[in-house]
C-alpha cells in the first residue's frame, strides 16, 4: 500500500537477509520511521514492544528472527533455544508459532553451513505467501462488498475493530483488504474506526486509511451499538489473532461486544484472516486460546501530541490505581457470519471442509 504516494511494504529484508527493515508502529500515526534490525534479540523486542504488531506480520517478523538467528549460530541448540525465546513473546495470534515452527521443520534436517541460505529463502517465500494471502482475501471480501452494495444501492457503512489492515500483514491486510478492493473498484463506501482502547490500533487504522484515500471517521470503542441500533452501520469486518477449527475466533479485545451488537441489529459480522491464522487443534476458542495479558500501564495512560506537537505519554489515573489489560477476547462461532480467507467464504462450521489438505499436514 502507499504511503505518500509511494507502495510501501511493512517488512523487508536488507543485506541479502542480514538484517530486516520496519516500520516503527509505536511512533505512528504522529512519526512515521523505520527501524533496521540485525539481531533477532531485537525483533523479540519489536514484536513485545508493538514496534511490529498484527498476527500475519509479527508471524513474518517471527520467521526472520529466526533468520537471523541461524546467521548468528545455526547449530541445532542454538537455533531451538532461539526459537522457543521469539515464538513465546507473544501467545494469543498462532501466527508466530505458525511461522516459527515451520522455519523449524525446514532448517533442522539441514547441514548448519547451508541452513542461513535456506532461511533467507523460505522467510521471503512466507513474505510473499502473505501478500498474496492478504489480495485473495481483498478479492474474496471486496465480492462481499460488492454484493451488498448491489442490494442496498448507496454508499456503505462499515465497521472495523483494531487494526487488520496493511500495518497487521505484509501488505494490503485482512479486514481492510476488501475495503481497498472494493475501494479502487468504485464502491462507495466508508468506514467507521474503533479507537480500540488501550493501544489504539484505531489510530493507525485511520492513518492508513487515510493514506490510501478511504473515507473514514474514527469513533470511541463504545458507539458501535448505537450506530447499529440506527441503521448506519451495513457490515462489520475484523480480522483475527487465531481462530478454532469451528469458528471462534479471538480477536482483539472488544470485537466481542461488537459482534454481540451486530447480533442484535443484524448486521453481517465477517472476520477475515489467512489460514495461518486458523487453529486446527483448537475447537473450543473461550476455553482452550490462552489471552495475552499486558501491562496495567497502557491502560492507565494515553498517548498523544502535546500543544506543541511533541509525542507524549499521560498517566490517566491517579497514581494508585490498578489496572486489567486482557489483549484479546473471544467471540463464539454462532456470532460470525462468514470468515474470509485466501480460499474465499466460509460459513465458520465449513471452515474445516475447505481445509481438509491443510488440516491433514496440521494435526
Ligand atoms: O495487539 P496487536 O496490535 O498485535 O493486535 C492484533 C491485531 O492487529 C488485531 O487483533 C487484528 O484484528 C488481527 S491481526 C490482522
Amino acid at each position: 500500500m502507499k504511503v505518500d504516494g509511494i507502495p510501501t511494504r511493512t517488512i523487508r529484508s536488507v543485506r541479502g537477509g542480514e538484517a530486516i527493515e520496519i516500520i516503527d508502529q509505536t511512533l505512528l500515526p504522529y512519526r512515521y520511521e523505520k527501524r533496521v534490525l540485525s539481531d533477532w534479540r531485537d525483533c523479540v523486542e519489536a514484536i513485545d514492544s508493538m514496534r511490529v504488531r498484527g498476527a500475519p506480520l509479527i508471524g513474518i517478523t517471527g520467521a526472520w528472527a529466526v533468520v537471523l538467528a541461524t546467521r548468528e549460530d545455526p547449530s541445532n541448540a542454538a537455533l531451538i533455544r532461539a526459537a522457543e525465546r521469539i515464538q513465546g513473546v507473544r501467545p494469543t495470534a498462532v501466527n508466530l508459532s505458525w511461522a516459527v515452527q515451520r522455519m523449524l521443520t525446514a532448517l533442522l534436517p539441514r547441514e548448519p553451513a547451508l541452513r542461513f541460505e535456506a532461511a533467507v529463502k523460505l522467510a521471503e517465500t512466507m513474505t510473499q505467501e502473505d501478500v498474496m494471502c492478504s489480495r485473495a482475501i481483498g478479492e474474496a471480501g471486496a465480492a462481499v462488498i460488492t454484493k451488498l452494495y448491489q442490494e442496498l444501492r448507496r454508499p456503505l457503512n462499515i465497521l472495523t475493530h483494531c487494526n487488520a489492515g496493511w500495518l497487521a500483514t505484509v501488505d494490503y491486510g485482512t479486514a481492510l483488504a476488501p475495503v481497498y478492493f472494493a475501494f479502487e473498484r468504485g464502491i462507495p463506501l466508508h468506514v467507521w474506526v474503533d479507537e480500540t482502547r488501550p493501544r489504539n490500533q484505531g489510530l493507525l487504522t485511520a492513518w492508513e486509511l487515510g493514506q490510501q484515500g478511504v473515507p473514514h471517521t474514527i469513533i470511541a470503542d463504545n458507539a458501535g451499538g448505537h450506530l447499529m441500533q440506527h441503521g448506519d452501520v451495513d457490515a462489520v469486518i475484523v480480522g483475527a489473532d487465531r481462530i478454532t477449527r469451528r469458528g471462534d475466533v479471538a480477536n482483539k479485545i472488544g470485537t466481542y461486544l461488537k459482534a454481540l451488537a451486530a447480533k442484535d441489529n443484524d448486521v453481517p459480522f465477517y472476520v477475515a484472516a489467512p489460514s495461518s491464522t486458523i487453529d486446527w487443534k483448537l475447537t473450543d476458542g473461550k476455553r482452550e486460546i490462552e489471552i495475552e495479558n499486558r501491562s496495567a500501564a497502557e491502560v492507565l495512560s494515553v498517548r498523544g501530541l502535546d500543544h506543541t506537537g511533541h509525542d507524549i505519554s499521560v498517566q490517566i489515573a491517579s497514581p494508585d490505581e490498578s489496572a486489567a489489560n486482557p489483549a484479546f477476547d473471544v467471540t463464539h462461532n454462532r456470532f460470525v457470519t462468514g470468515i474470509i480467507t485466501e480460499r474465499g467464504v466460509f460459513a465458520p462450521t465449513e471452515l474445516a471442509a475447505g481445509f481438509q489438505d491443510v488440516i491433514a499436514h496440521a494435526l
